[in-house]
């Protein structure tokens, strides 16, 4: 059977789902609301989300960039590239979210109060930046969402059909 994953990774793999998938949730419902109190509660919610989601990605980059089991030798090169460039790819996203999400406030006109814990202050109003963040932003979900449904379909296919082992590793 594959080597599994350190078991502080696997729990951090766990803990960062519901927290990205609920940001991506509270991010589309946000964007159909009327602007007012009800959007900026949906707001401050997506943004605790996301920032919790950013503050649990600190330790899993470390964990990962100290090295992961290898892939099961059965294992074709093409399915390991592709897993590659699949867990890459989320990593990316994992940070890129965060970080625009972060930038389109700290570029914007006013302040973001965050459920009246904290605000989130402009630094500089600096519209086309803004509207750049807002739009990495927005197509940073939508490739999330698509990795994400990738990835669930190769977890499914190594769990379902070829029960190699796979998906254990990910388990604790
Ligand atoms: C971490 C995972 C995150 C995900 C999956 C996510 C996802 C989304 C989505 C789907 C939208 C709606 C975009 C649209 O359809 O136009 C959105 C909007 C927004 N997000 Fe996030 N987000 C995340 C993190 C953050 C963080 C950490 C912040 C701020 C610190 C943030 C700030 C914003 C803002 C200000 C908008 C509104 C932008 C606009 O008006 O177009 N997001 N987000
Ligand atoms: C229902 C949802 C999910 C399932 C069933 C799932 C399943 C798995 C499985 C089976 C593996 C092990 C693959 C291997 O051995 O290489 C794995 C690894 C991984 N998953 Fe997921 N996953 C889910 C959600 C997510 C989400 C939301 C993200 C990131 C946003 C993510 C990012 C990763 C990454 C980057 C790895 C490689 C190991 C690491 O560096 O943490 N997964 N996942």
């Amino acid at each position: 059977m594959p080597n599994r994953y350190p078991l502080p990774l696997i729990l951090l793999h766990w803990l960062i789902l519901p927290l990205m998938v609920g940001a991506f949730i509270l991010g589309e419902v946000m964007e159909d609301l009327p602007r007012g109190d009800g959007r900026m509660s949906v707001m401050g919610w997506h943004i605790l989300a996301g920032l919790s989601m950013a503050a649990l990605l600190v330790p899993r980059l470390v964990i990962r960039l100290r090295g992961v089991p290898p892939l099961a030798a059965a294992t074709s090169a093409l399915e390991l590239w592709l897993a590659r460039l699949a867990h890459l790819g989320l990593y990316a996203v994992m940070l890129v979210l965060p970080a625009t999400g972060l930038g389109s406030i700290l570029a914007g006109k006013r302040t973001v109060s965050v459920l009246g814990l904290f605000d989130l202050p402009s630094l500089a109003s600096l519209p086309w930046l803004h509207e750049a963040m807002e739009e990495i932003h927005e197509g940073a979900a939508k490739l999330f969402l698509l990795l994400l449904a990738l990835h669930v379909a190769a977890a499914l296919w190594h769990a379902l059909i070829r029960r190699d082992g796979i998906f254990r590793r990910i388990l604790p």
